[in-house]
């Protein structure tokens, strides 16, 4: 077996997954804020495009995807970011994002060069990490910091780790905090990135969930030396049928789209046919933003009414939740579990280095909007009973 796989470790929180496993079984009622894939059904417009798209005989898809899904893809990134790409040229269609990001290093790492650390901010998304670990890269996590707004510092990381750094992955808005990162943030980072000569690689799944501000694009600041992973899985509530793309550096696109071909992992004709159609759709895309506003806002006024601090969330549908002072952070997750309120402790975006070296702790813990209006109002009332009987103990 792969060494890497054999050394990765499972999140911490067993413990917790049991519980959870324990009330599902009980019958107990569930409000599950733990998994980021919301239950709102996909537009029916997007899903006739697919059906209409399934082909008598269907065969083998390419890697370099469908021109009409290409060309959709621009359109949508000139319209939103202003930004001019060649279809042929800088756009690739993934199967999601996870497995764009997941292999980008592969390409991009050499074992045998000094150069081949890559950067990413903690807490992350995990798979910045295990893409590195299987390239034999090596991973090297930046703690975010609650007085930095969660942004990845990067002018604050060592001249020396810098040189030895091919990659670095930001992801704002960001997962699990919700944070924001102004455009001016992109810039000073694009700017480290040129002059120690990494490739800057954005993950930016999460622009289309927003409130007040749209959330900018690493390609509004420069396309050399820079790749963009984004998906429909969030914009468009599509997460089942695995559809996104990769975008940037003409150089950079074209190495990629050689290693791709190596392997089975491009999406069917039909689903880039859906996907082709949904980027081209805004109205389901504002429909989704004002449902998640809804929700945002039952939890906002709650959070404030029971005396809980959170970073305020620009975008994206998670809030990130620090722990009353007066329990232990992992007590109060446990209660609220155990109640029924399902939630992700801040343990379980720890990375694997942070793990290994014993660093892994967190006060905060994170929900994902993802049962419906309904069930987040009743969710409040059964968490303010909680937070009361912890309170009153
Ligand atoms: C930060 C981040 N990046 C990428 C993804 C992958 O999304 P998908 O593969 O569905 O496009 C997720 C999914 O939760 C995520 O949270």
């Amino acid at each position: 077996m792969n060494r890497d796989l054999k050394e990765l470790r499972s999140y911490p929180m067993e413990e917790l997954n049991k519980i959870k496993q324990e009330l599902k079984e009980s019958g107990k009622k569930i409000y599950d804020f733990g998994t980021g894939d919301p239950k709102e059904p996909t537009y029916e417009r997007i899903r006739r495009a697919l059906i209409e798209s399934v082909p008598e005989v269907s065969q083998y898809p390419s890697v370099y995807g469908l021109k009409e899904l290409r060309v959709s893809v621009a359109n949508w990134v000139k319209k939103r970011f202003g930004i001019s790409l060649d279809p042929d040229k800088n756009i690739i269609p993934s199967s999601g994002s996870k497995e764009a990001i997941f292999h980008f290093p592969l390409v991009f790492i050499d074992s045998e060069e000094e150069k081949k650390r890559v950067i990413f901010g903690t807490p992350a998304y995990p798979v910045y990490e295990r893409g590195t670990l299987f390239a034999n890269g090596t991973p090297t996590p930046v703690k975010l910091k609650e007085e930095d707004g969660f942004l990845l510092r990067l002018d604050r990381v060592d001249k020396s780790i810098l040189e030895e750094t091919k990659i670095v992955w930001i992801n704002y808005p960001h997962n699990p905090t919700g944070a924001f990162a102004p455009k001016s943030y992109f810039e000073e980072v694009y700017g480290i990135c040129k002059e120690y000569g990494i490739i800057l690689c954005s993950d930016e799944c999460y622009s289309e969930i927003y409130f007040d501000k749209k959330p900018p694009s690493a390609l509004e600041v420069g396309i050399e030396g820079v790749v963009v992973f984004n998906s429909l899985s969030k914009r468009s509530g599509m997460t089942g049928y695995r559809s996104g793309f990769v975008a940037g550096d003409e150089k950079l696109i074209s190495e990629y789209k050689k290693y791709r071909a190596s392997f089975g992992v491009a999406s069917p004709d039909f689903i880039q046919k859906a996907a082709a159609f949904a980027w081209s759709d805004e109205t389901h895309v504002e429909e989704r933003r004002k449902i998640f506003s809804k929700k945002r806002n039952i939890f906002l006024d709650f959070l404030d009414k029971i005396g809980l601090e959170y970073l305020y969330p620009e975008a994206t549908f998670y809030i990130w939740i620090k722990t009353p002072d007066w329990i232990k952070p992992k007590e109060y997750v446990k209660a609220l579990i155990k109640g029924g309120i399902i939630v992700s402790p801040g343990e379980n975006f720890c990375s694997g280095v942070e793990i290994k070296n014993g660093e892994c702790s967190s006060n905060y813990f994170r929900i994902a909007l993802v049962p419906t209006v309904e069930e987040c109002k009743e969710a409040v009332k059964v968490w303010e009973e909680i937070h009361s009987n912890l309170l009153n103990r």
